[in-house]
């Protein structure tokens, strides 16, 4: 039986740091599915479709890795990819608490579904979209720190 994790987020837009995620998951997982939530109260910059684009994009040449997006509960997606894992990435301690919220309350909708928590490269340790956005919007050159796909979207 294959197993397969599911791998949420807004990507608002996809990091490097997101990939280095994505492949260390791909080290305990045969197949990736990276949910990539509509998550409105978060006013994203890109719409869905163009975040899922860039996700899928980014990861055209890796078979083991798919990208749906979402709008409803991660454990309803978890169901319905038959996934029975959740992958998260963990940057800095303060990572910890809202990480740790989520993974609770997601066991509590269902118990059979376990989190588990890869630590992303010490590079990326940094990385997050907000900053991307705000570097990018401000005229800094964020090239380094996200897949190349990204830049056009960006620019
Ligand atoms: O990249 P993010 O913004 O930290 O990802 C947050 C995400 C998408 C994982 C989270 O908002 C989520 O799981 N949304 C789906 C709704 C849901 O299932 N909520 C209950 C679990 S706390």
């Amino acid at each position: 039986m294959k197993r397969t994790a599911i791998y949420p987020g807004t990507f608002d837009p996809i990091t490097l740091g997101h990939v280095d995620v994505a492949n260390r998951g791909l080290k305990l997982f045969d197949r990736i599915v990276i949910g990539v939530a509509e998550n409105p109260k978060k006013e994203p910059m890109f719409d869905l479709a163009t975040r899922l684009k860039m996700v899928r994009e980014t990861f055209a040449h890796k078979p083991n890795v798919e990208a749906v997006s979402f709008t409803g509960l991660l454990v309803d997606l978890a169901h319905d990819q038959q996934a029975n894992a959740i992958l998260r990435g963990l940057r800095a301690a303060s990572d910890f608490e809202y990480e740790f919220q989520m993974a609770t309350m997601n066991r509590r909708l269902d118990e059979k579904i376990e989190t588990c928590f890869v630590m992303a490269r010490e590079d990326y340790t940094f990385v997050s979209s907000r900053f991307i956005r705000e570097i990018s919007d401000m005229g800094g050159d964020v090239s380094e720190l996200v897949p190349p796909v990204v830049m056009p979207y960006l620019k």
